[in-house]
């Protein structure tokens, strides 16, 4: 039998040792994003010998900055950020590459002389590079740079050739239907669909990416992988910190846009896609997309399929925090969501009867990212009599972070005499399997782009299916304003409307 063909997602690096000769340019080079991830994901490539031999760094923004302070302001978000201490040998390889360019967005000039900056770095080195654009800036501003682009000849260059020109987008990709539908359009408009990536950095994570390892490397999860076997799907994705000094963006946004459409959904169509035909970027995403068809449009209204809240003062790891209406830059009557819950019924042959949970909040009592799959329970025949037994679901569960890792619950005899029951957690932790120093997402994805790999990217269509399913809902709450918004104290596992959506399918949440 031929070997199959070995692919970077499952067998390493070596494709993206490949990397050819790239120039990354930055806009949005002094956000914070940029200083959060982006320079110290750049700088751990270096750190671990990813990057290409010829490597450039070009940051964009429309304040002046010479190329000296960029670099300054480069090497402080690496020693606050990086995973790692800032190694000066390492830094200086990359900071002699390291330049910047002022301009507007909406400027064209200021992208002639962007297109300028980078032939003369070409000229230099006597070759073709690749530029790679990384939109890192407020969305307001995504279509010009994209126009841009495409008038200077940016987009363009080296098409047809390895180094062709590629565009990373960073999230949200747009607000609803219409608006990611526009982008789109825009994005086409310039870049061909090959040469755009964007980006969700859910996909970037350790334990996503293992996910599909876990599904398709071993032989014993996927027979029971159905409604046959399998009761319910849970996906939580909470987090402890509140909305912070990020109110003027939230209040636009609200949880649905800032974690349901986008991660959340990403953990539903991977969790429950058919299996690909290969590892192919493509035949992935064609799978995920398949599966965010196959969800049945959501029951909104008081008796529908989702609930949402906001928080109320509470206590959050020992220390009392403000209610959401209380915090900086919002709104006090509010209708800005901080949590949503909603039940998924996905109409196709496997999935057909098995309700996927999702729920997502700021302010929650512990942070936590997890899938559960909860099996149905065994015929009580047996062990069903009075309280010797005390049998619980199997449920295997995926804990995305923190605390990397897999469990299994089973029924298991207490030692001893008497036969009894208790339910035991069967554990994989990757700290102690592999010890903690994993990658940041980012460091995967910035890789993943430079070497043109688009599996752990949303494509168009994948972006637009999962708004479909969301527009609708945001368009029920903008018509109904706060109405049957609930609350939940900080620091609690949300409000009582998300368990009542359970409880109409006799289901209960799981406490992560
Ligand atoms: C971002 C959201 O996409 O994800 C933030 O905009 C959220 O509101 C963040 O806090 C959570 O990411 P992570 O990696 O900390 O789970």
């Amino acid at each position: 039998m031929a070997d199959s063909p070995r692919h970077p997602f499952l067998h390493g690096l070596s494709k993206h040792r490949g990397a050819p000769p790239t120039v990354v340019v930055i806009f949005g080079a002094s956000g914070d994003l940029t200083a959060r991830k982006l320079i110290p994901a750049i700088y751990n490539l270096g750190h671990d010998n990813l990057l290409p031999a010829d490597f450039f760094l070009v940051g964009f923004g429309r304040k002046a900055i010479p190329d000296e302070e960029f670099r300054a302001l480069a090497a402080e978000s690496i020693k606050e950020f990086s995973r790692r201490d800032l190694e000066p040998g390492i830094w200086e390889r990359i900071a002699s590459h390291t330049s910047y360019v002022a301009g507007g967005y909406d400027e064209p000039a200021a992208f002639v002389r962007l297109a300028t900056h980078i032939a003369s770095i070409e000229r230099t080195l006597g070759r073709d590079v690749q530029r790679l654009f990384y939109i890192s800036t407020p969305p307001s501003v995504f279509a010009p740079i994209l126009r841009n682009l495409g008038s200077s000849g940016l987009a363009d260059q080296h098409l047809g050739q390895p180094q062709h020109s590629k565009v990373v987008i960073e999230k949200p990709f747009g607000q609803d239907l219409d608006s990611a539908r526009a982008l789109n359009a825009t994005i086409r408009s310039v870049f061909a669909e090959h040469q755009v990536y964007r980006i969700d950095h859910y996909l970037g994570k350790e334990t996503v990416q293992d996910l599909l390892v876990q599904r398709f490397a071993n032989a014993i999860f996927e027979p029971l992988w159905n409604r046959n076997f399998i009761d319910s799907v849970q996906i939580t994705v909470a987090e402890e910190v509140g909305v912070g000094s990020r109110g003027g963006y939230y209040e636009q946004s609200g949880c649905l846009r800032d974690m349901i459409q986008n991660h959340t959904m990403q953990l539903v169509a991977l969790t429950a896609m058919e299996p690909p035909v290969s590892l192919d970027a493509e035949a992935i995403r064609d799978e995920k997309v398949k599966l965010l068809r196959a969800i049945q449009p959501l029951t909104i209204g008081p008796q529908g399929d989702v609930a949402r809240a906001q928080y109320a003062a509470g206590m959050v790891a020992g220390k009392s925090v403000l209610g959401y209406a209380e915090e900086e830059g919002i709104a006090p009557q509010s209708g800005t969501e901080t949590y949503a819950a909603m039940r998924l019924s996905i109409n196709n042959w496997r999935w057909q009867g098995v309700p996927f949970y999702l729920r997502s909040g700021k302010r929650m009592a512990r942070r936590v990212s997890e899938i559960a799959i909860n099996f149905r329970r065994p015929p009580g025949t047996l062990f069903a009599e009075g309280g010797r037994f005390d049998l619980a679901a199997n449920t295997l569960s995926f804990q995305i972070q923190p605390d990397e890792g897999l469990s299994l619950i089973l029924n298991t005899k207490i030692p001893g005499l008497e036969t009894r029951t208790q339910p035991v957690k069967m554990s994989f932790r990757y700290a102690t399997t592999f010890g903690s120093n994993t990658p940041e997402a980012y460091e995967r994805l910035v890789l993943d782009a430079m070497v043109g790999d688009g599996t752990l990217f949303i494509r168009g269509d994948e972006a637009e299916t999962s708004w479909k399913l969301c527009t609708p809902v945001l368009d029920y709450w903008r018509s109904v304003g706060r109405e049957g918004m609930d609350a939940y104290a900080a620091g609690s596992w949300g409000p009582p409307s998300a368990d009542a959506l359970l409880a109409k399918h006799q289901h209960v949440w799981r406490q992560p």
